[in-house]
C-alpha cells in the first residue's frame, strides 16, 4: 500500500531535486561592449539542469546560444563580459560555486573546465590543433586533471578513441586532425571533451556540419555515453528535429532571453510562446525539398542595436496586443505543461 504523502514527505521531495540540479543559471546577462555600442547578447537568460538529464537550448541565429555557454565556462572573448546573474555548478565533491564569481583566468574555473564541465563546438577545426596528434591532445587533457602516468594516460586516450567509434585506435592516436573526415575529428573532439568524464557536456551545434548520417551517429553516441556515464548534457541546436530526439528538457531562446521553458513534450504538444509556435510550424516536412528555410518566421532577428521595446518578440508577434506588447516588458509566467513563458497572453494581470 502506498503510504499517503504527507507534509514532510513532500519537504523530502523538494530536497532530492535540489540536490538533482547540477546547473542553475539565473538571469544571466553578458554584454559586448563594442566601439559602435552595447551588445545585449544574453540579457535575462534563467535555465537550470538536472543530473543525467538533456536540455535543449533552441532559438534562430544570432540568439545568444554561444554566448549563453561561453559564460558558463567563462571562455566570452573580449570585449565581451557577465554584467550581473547566477551560474550556480554543484561540483562533484558536492560543494556549490556561482561560475559567474570565479575569475576567467584564475584556478577554480580551469580545475572545472575540461574535468567537470567540457564543451564540444560546431566546428571541431577551430578547438583542436592542427600541429599536436590526435592522441597527444587527449592525454594532455587527461594529464592535467587526473593522477595519472604518461603510460596510462596514453592507455586512457586509446579506449576514450575506441569508446567514441574510432576505427584503429591505437594507430589514429598519432594521426593530425587534418588527416581525419570531419566525423572522426567530431567523434575526436568528443574524445577529447570526455576524457576526464565530465559532469556536465556542453555541446554548441555539434551536428550542424555534418552530413545527415553522421549527425544521427553523434547524436546516438553522444545519447549512450551519457547513459552509460550519468552525465547532464546542455545541447545547443537551432534544429527542432534534433531537439525532439534527444531533449528532456528545452529552453527557447529569443534575443538573448529564455521565452518558453518546459519539458520537451509540453514545448511539442502545447506551445505557449507565440516564437515557440511559429518555430514549430516552420519545421520543414521531411519530403520538402527546401530543407535550408527552416524558419518561415515573419520579419528578421532585429540588429541587437535596434532592440525592440517592450517584449522583444512583438513586431513579429501575430498574437500583438496593441499598446501594451510594446510597451510591457513581460515577466515570466507559468502556464499549464510549460515551467515558463515570457509573454503578456499568460499574465495574471491582463484580461
Ligand atoms: N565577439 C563578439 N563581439 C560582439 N558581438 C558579439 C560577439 N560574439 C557574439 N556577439 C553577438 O551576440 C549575439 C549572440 O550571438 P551568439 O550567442 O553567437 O548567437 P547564437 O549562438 O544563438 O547564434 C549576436 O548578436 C552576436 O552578433
Ligand atoms: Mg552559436
Amino acid at each position: 500500500m502506498q503510504p499517503t504523502p504527507t507534509k514532510l514527505d513532500s519537504a523530502a521531495d523538494a530536497m532530492i531535486s535540489a540536490d538533482e540540479s547540477l546547473l542553475a543559471v539565473k538571469d544571466l546577462k553578458t554584454h559586448f561592449f563594442t566601439d559602435e555600442g552595447v551588445v545585449k547578447a544574453v540579457d535575462g537568460v534563467n535555465l537550470s539542469l538536472k543530473r543525467g538529464k538533456t536540455l535543449c537550448v533552441v532559438g534562430e541565429s544570432g540568439c545568444g546560444k554561444s554566448v549563453t555557454a561561453r559564460s558558463i565556462l567563462r571562455i566570452v572573448p573580449a570585449p565581451g563580459r557577465i554584467v550581473s546573474g547566477e551560474i550556480s555548478f554543484q561540483q562533484r565533491n558536492g560543494a556549490m560555486i556561482d561560475l559567474a564569481q570565479t575569475n576567467p583566468k584564475g584556478r577554480e574555473i580551469r580545475q572545472i573546465r575540461g574535468r567537470e564541465i567540457s564543451m564540444i563546438f560546431q566546428e571541431p577545426m577551430s578547438s583542436l590543433s592542427p600541429v599536436h596528434t590526435i592522441g597527444s591532445q587527449i592525454m594532455e587533457a587527461i594529464l592535467l586533471h587526473l593522477p595519472v602516468t604518461r603510460q596510462e594516460a596514453r592507455k586512457r586516450a586509446v579506449s576514450m578513441l575506441e569508446l567514441v567509434g574510432i576505427p584503429r585506435a591505437s594507430e589514429q592516436l598519432d594521426s593530425y586532425s587534418f588527416e581525419l573526415s570531419g566525423g572522426m575529428r567530431q567523434r575526436a573532439m568528443i574524445a577529447i571533451a570526455l576524457a576526464c568524464e565530465p559532469q556536465l557536456l556542453i555541446a554548441d551545434e555539434p551536428t550542424t556540419a555534418l552530413d545527415v548520417t553522421t549527425q544521427a551517429n553523434i547524436l546516438d553516441l553522444i545519447r549512450d555515453l551519457q547513459q552509460a556515464s550519468g552525465m547532464s548534457v546542455l545541447f545547443i541546436t537551432h534544429d527542432l528535429g534534433v531537439v525532439a530526439e534527444i531533449a528532456d528538457e528545452v529552453v527557447v531562446m529569443y534575443l538573448g532571453r529564455d521565452v518558453e521553458s518546459g519539458p520537451v513534450d509540453a514545448i511539442f504538444h502545447d506551445p505557449k510562446h507565440p516564437y515557440t509556435r511559429a518555430l514549430l510550424q516552420s519545421i520543414p516536412r521531411y519530403d520538402s525539398r527546401d530543407r535550408d528555410r527552416l524558419y518561415s518566421l515573419k520579419g528578421t532577428v532585429p540588429h541587437p542595436f535596434d532592440r525592440p521595446s517592450g517584449c522583444p518578440f512583438h513586431p513579429r508577434c501575430d498574437e500583438f496586443i496593441h499598446e501594451r506588447c510594446n510597451t510591457v516588458d513581460p515577466d515570466r509566467y507559468a502556464a499549464g505543461t510549460a515551467e515558463s513563458v515570457r509573454c503578456l497572453l499568460y499574465s495574471p494581470d491582463e484580461d
